[in-house]
């Protein structure tokens, strides 16, 4: 028989970057719901706390660590603080991530190296400080879940942003590869368009095409990653390390040239959807629409899409 406390958390101390909203802060609440012990690690010093006094709520000990990730000292200084309060890490989730929207062919340079320093240093960062600390403990063992993204294999947004992606699918493989001999897993999450304040700025009619594209039909969630992430950060993957878990409600499968019929209503209706979406604009201080929408959180992916569909 499967022992199924194969996915209980309890006891665990873990982090996530970029935890204040969002996909880390779902992460957070997955790893919190499961048993661990979670510290909010995010630059923004106002939302990051109010996550962890979420946790907190949940029963989990918890803390806020501010930290800029693409800072080698800060990225140190944080996982001392983490190990300073919960004793021990176990569990790692390096999520926090930018994109800077733009034609490739005008890019300025400074903003290329932003992205790359976020999503690719900074990863590496966080994964080389965290595995320092796992070879400190006894026994010597831990989890480390990189969030990447569909645009790590598709090409869907711009060269830093997507390539930024790639880099951390095959930084996980590598360090996998390396880290197994010391019973670290590294693997990685790759959500789809995912329905955070990233995308809070994504008009009706994207989030409809999404919908159209996407095999089971909905818009993905933060909470449409727990299982990913509780199956990463627990003994039920010790087996599991260097995978690419893409959770996209399949649509990068999706290469058929006629628009997708549905045989059934999709498990998610669209404001199901926004609830966490509406959370993280709360927390932020961003007023929203009906459809939990605000040009102005990020005005440059309104424009876009302005222009791409013609809305307004
Ligand atoms: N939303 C999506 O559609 C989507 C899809 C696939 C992958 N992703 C990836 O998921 C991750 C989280 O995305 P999200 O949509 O929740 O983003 P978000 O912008 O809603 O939240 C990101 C969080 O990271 C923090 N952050 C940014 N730079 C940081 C830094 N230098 N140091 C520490 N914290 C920093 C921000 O303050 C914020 O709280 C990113 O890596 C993103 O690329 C997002």
């Amino acid at each position: 028989m499967p022992d199924l406390s194969l996915f209980d958390l309890t006891g665990k101390k873990a982090l996530v970057t970029g935890g204040a909203v969002g996909i880390g802060r779902g992460c957070a609440l997955a790893l919190a719901g499961a048993g661990a012990d979670v510290a909010i690690v995010d630059l923004d010093a106002k939302t990051g706390p109010k996550t962890a006094e979420e946790i907190k709520a949940l029963g989990r000990d918890s803390l806020f660590v501010p930290c800029d990730v693409t800072s080698k000292d800060q990225v140190q200084a944080m996982v001392a603080r983490v190990v300073g309060q919960f004793g021990r890490l176990d569990i790692a989730v390096n999520n926090a991530g930018i994109g800077i929207l733009g034609a490739d062919e005008e890019l300025e340079q400074a903003d290329w190296d932003k992205v790359i320093a976020v999503n690719q240093t900074g990863v590496f960062l966080c994964c080389q400080a965290e595995a320092q600390q796992f070879l400190r403990q006894k026994p010597i063992e831990g989890k480390i879940i990189n969030t990447a993204s569909m645009s790590a294999t598709i090409c869907n947004c711009n060269a830093s942003y997507n390539s930024s992606k790639a880099a951390v699918v095959q930084m996980t493989r590598m360090l996998a590869a390396e880290w197994g001999t010391y019973n670290i897993n590294v693997n990685c999450v790759s959500p789809s368009y995912l329905l955070t304040p990233m995308h809070a700025s994504t008009p009706v009619v994207v989030r409809e095409r999404i919908r159209e594209l996407t095999p089971l039909g909905y818009v993905e969630r933060p909470e449409d990653l727990f299982g990913a992430v509780m199956f990463l950060a627990s003994a039920a993957s010790n087996y599991v390390t260097g995978l690419d878990l893409v959770v996209d409600g399949g649509h990068t499968l999706n290469a058929w040239l006629t628009p997708l019929g549905r045989a059934v209503p999709p498990r998610v209706n669209p404001e199901e959807e926004i609830v966490q979406l509406k959370h993280d604009l709360d927390a932020l201080g961003f007023d929203y629409d009906a459809d939990g929408i605000n040009p102005d959180v990020h005005p440059e992916v309104a424009g876009a899409f302005k222009a791409a569909f013609g809305t307004e």
